[in-house]
C-alpha cells in the first residue's frame, strides 16, 4: 500500500507499481515533451506510464494530461496526439481537449508564435466529479429561456439563461507562463506549470479528501494547491534536486494551511495576544 501526502524521489513508473488498481482520483500533470529538457537525462517511458494511469486510476477518475510539441527542423512532432490517442486505446475516454493559453514573449521564426499547450483530459468511464468553474458574463439582458445567441463582437453564445451575470468557462483557459508561483524557491525549476491552473483543474474534477498524484511532480505546484484545497496527495519526482525545492514548497502551504485554520479557530489571536 502507498503512503499518501508524500512526494516520492523516484521514477512514476516505480511509485505507480506498488499503487494499487483503482487508488487515484485525479492526476494532473505536464511529462517532459519531446526530450526539450534533458532532466538529467531521465528517459520518459510515456506508453508505460499511461498505461499504469489508466489501472491506478478509479472508475469516474481524471488525468489532466498537460503537453505540448516540439518543433524538430521545422517539423512538429505531434507526440501529444500520439499520447491522447493512446490513452484511448487503453481505455481512456477523451472528454475534453481543453487549451492552455499562456503568454510568452515573441521569438522570431518563420510561423506564428507557440502560445498554446494541450490540456487533455481523459476519464476513466463518465468523470465522478465536475465542479464547472464559472466567469463573469459580458452581455445580460431579460430574457429567461435557454437560448442561443450573439455577442457584439459577432462571437456564438451557446445555450445561457441570460440573466445570469455569470456563465460556465469554456475550455480555453489563459495564464501568465512566467512562473505564476507565489513562492520565489519554485522559480529555481525550469518548467513549471501556473499554481491557479493546477488550482482550478483540482477544483473541477476531484472534491475534499480524494487523492490527487502528479507523477511529473517538478517543483511541487500540484502537492502545494492539493494541500491548500483539502485533497490528499502523491508525487513522483526522479530529481533529487526538485525534490528539495518540492519539500519546502510543501511546508510553507501546510503552514498556510494551519495559519488559516488558526484565523478559523481564532488560536492565532489568542497566540499573538
Ligand atoms: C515539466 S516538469 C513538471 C513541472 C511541474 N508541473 C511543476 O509545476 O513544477 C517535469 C518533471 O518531471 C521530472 N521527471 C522526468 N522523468 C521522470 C520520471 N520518469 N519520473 C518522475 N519524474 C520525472 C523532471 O525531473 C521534471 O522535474
Amino acid at each position: 500500500m502507498i503512503e499518501i501526502n508524500k512526494n516520492y524521489n523516484e521514477s512514476n513508473l516505480v511509485t505507480l507499481n506498488k499503487t494499487p488498481d483503482n487508488t487515484i482520483d485525479l492526476t494532473i500533470t505536464s511529462p517532459p515533451y519531446d526530450d526539450l529538457r534533458a532532466y538529467n537525462g531521465f528517459e520518459l517511458d510515456w506508453q508505460n506510464l499511461i498505461r499504469e494511469l489508466y489501472r491506478t486510476t478509479k472508475q469516474g477518475g481524471v488525468v489532466v494530461w498537460v503537453v505540448g510539441d516540439a518543433t524538430i527542423k521545422g517539423n512538429e512532432t505531434g507526440t501529444s496526439f500520439k499520447q491522447a490517442l493512446f490513452a484511448k486505446e487503453c481505455g481512456f475516454n477523451l472528454h475534453d481537449t481543453m487549451i492552455y493559453q499562456k503568454s510568452t514573449p515573441p521569438l522570431t521564426h518563420n510561423r506564428y508564435e507557440q502560445n498554446f499547450e494541450y490540456m487533455f483530459v481523459f476519464s476513466k468511464g463518465k468523470p465522478n466529479t465536475f465542479n464547472g468553474l464559472r466567469e463573469p458574463r459580458k452581455y445580460t439582458d431579460n430574457r429567461t429561456k435557454k437560448a442561443f445567441g450573439r455577442n457584439k463582437d459577432n462571437s456564438v453564445d451557446l445555450g445561457y439563461s441570460s440573466k445570469d451575470e455569470t456563465r460556465l468557462r469554456r475550455n480555453v483557459w489563459k495564464y501568465f507562463a512566467g512562473g505564476g508561483a507565489n513562492d520565489k524557491i519554485a522559480s529555481q525549476h525550469p518548467a513549471i506549470f501556473p499554481e491557479q491552473l493546477a488550482n482550478d483543474h483540482i477544483l473541477t474534477w476531484s472534491k475534499d479528501g480524494d487523492l490527487v498524484y502528479d507523477p511529473f511532480m517538478g517543483s511541487g505546484t500540484v502537492a502545494k494547491m492539493s494541500i491548500l484545497n483539502n485533497r490528499n496527495w502523491i508525487g513522483s519526482e526522479i530529481s533529487s534536486e526538485y525534490c528539495n525545492i518540492i519539500e519546502e514548497r510543501i511546508k510553507k502551504a501546510w503552514e498556510e494551511k494551519r495559519k488559516e485554520k488558526d484565523l478559523q479557530t481564532g488560536t492565532l489571536f489568542e497566540n499573538e495576544m
